[in-house]
């Protein structure tokens, strides 16, 4: 059911993540799958291509879009969703952004890291300041420090930036450990925006998702921002979905100038709609796929980069690797130049640190395995 890209259909298709790469690069960079879209997906963008659906979207909120969003979180993640909950937005990061612009106190934004990189720049640009739970790059195992927090959040920080799944942490965060987050927060009263944009991509043998606002005494103070835009491969299309369920929250989010939510397109609407309504058997596919992509590469880092550290994928696409042992400050451009493979580069995660990458792994087989040659070749010198 998964098909993959040959190399020219994904110079095509994907701009950024192919189509900036020298030909002899391969790309396992920017968080785009190379499998083509899912069918009920393409028969629904090209009908609506054919229809000549390019005018402005409508301003609704819940609609077709609400209704297609609530029954995919209904049978996929167990979660009752009212679709009068779902305002739409341009992508996950302006929602994102949105929320916290409208909702959020002026106090600062507490973001975990290493943490997805466009977003290092949020808080900043809502006029917040930026400050970070760094995750301990020795620590087994990957987690948020609900002390760390509570400090943060005591001094005076008066959000939390939560992703979950966790890019580039791989984390699915268990109901115990969501718990200990909601408890935190509420005691300092702060709010929570969860980017929940990886939540249909759990792999096989890990916890289900979780959303943070399907734990009791969470509406009160979080939105999630969901797309289905990293699952089905529709990144460009530009539509993703705020939930907001508490009343008042969603009002001030739909009274808020319409500047300050930039406008989705109505194609990325029709994407949506189909792969929320249609594309449960495709995605099914698409999480077998990539478990057994994880577990390729865990087989191959064993083999040609023994020493590579990386805490277990349960979530997502992406894999982070500790590759300190191998003694290069910037693994990622080490390997461009010497083995012709873009990963990327583990600062632009978190800034100063040295020594790590994110590795892409949805591709094909034989690609990860050749991708994973040129990462040894490059940082090894090993043919
Ligand atoms: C955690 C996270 N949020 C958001 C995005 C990007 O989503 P969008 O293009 O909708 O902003 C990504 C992309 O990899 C991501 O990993």
């Amino acid at each position: 059911m998964i098909r993959d890209l040959t190399d020219d259909e994904a110079r095509r298709a994907l701009p950024l993540k192919w189509g900036t790469m020298p030909p002899d690069v391969l790309p396992a960079w920017v968080a785009e799958t190379d499998y083509a879209w899912a069918p009920p997906v393409r028969e629904a963008i090209t009908a609506a291509v054919g229809a000549g659906l390019t005018g402005y979207p409508t301003f609704e909120s819940g609609g077709e879009l609400g209704k297609a969003y609530a029954g995919f979180a209904q049978r996929q993640f167990g979660q009752e969703i009212d679709p009068a909950w779902v305002i739409p937005s341009v992508d996950v990061t302006a929602g994102v952004r949105f929320a916290l612009d409208v909702l959020s106190e002026p106090g600062p934004m507490v973001m975990p890291l290493p943490g997805y990189p466009p977003q290092l720049g949020i808080a900043e640009v809502t006029g917040r300041e930026r400050v970070d739970l760094v995750l301990d790059a020795d620590a087994e195992h990957a987690e948020i420090d609900l002390d760390g927090l509570d400090r943060l959040l005591a001094a005076g920080a008066r959000t939390l930036l939560l992703t979950q799944p966790h890019n580039p942490w791989g984390r699915v965060f268990t109901r115990a450990e969501l718990e200990g987050i909601r408890d935190v927060v509420r005691r300092r009263g702060a709010r929570v925006v969860a980017d929940e944009i990886h939540a249909p991509l759990v792999l096989d043998g890990s916890p289900p998702h979780l959303s943070y606002l399907s734990l009791e005494d969470t509406h009160d103070h979080a939105v999630a921002v969901v797309a289905a835009s990293k699952a089905f491969n529709v990144q460009g299309l530009r539509c993703a979905q705020v939930i907001a369920p508490d009343p008042a929250t969603r009002q001030r989010l739909l009274d808020a100038p319409m500047a300050r939510n930039d406008s989705w397109s109505p194609l990325g609407e029709v994407a949506a709609i189909a792969a929320y309504t249609h594309g449960d058997e495709w995605l099914t596919a698409l999480r077998s796929r990539l478990s057994s992509q994880r577990d390729l590469l865990v087989r191959l880092l064993a083999e040609h980069l023994p020493d590579a550290r990386m805490r277990p994928l349960e979530a997502t696409y992406l894999a982070w690797i500790d590759l300190r042992a191998y003694g290069h400050d910037d693994p990622a451009a080490v390997a461009l130049e010497r083995g012709r493979v873009q990963v990327s580069p583990g600062h632009d995660y978190q800034p100063g640190l040295a020594g790590h990458v994110r590795l892409n792994i949805a591709t094909s087989p034989e690609r990860l395995e050749e991708i994973v040659r040129r990462l040894a070749r490059g940082l090894t010198g090993a043919r």
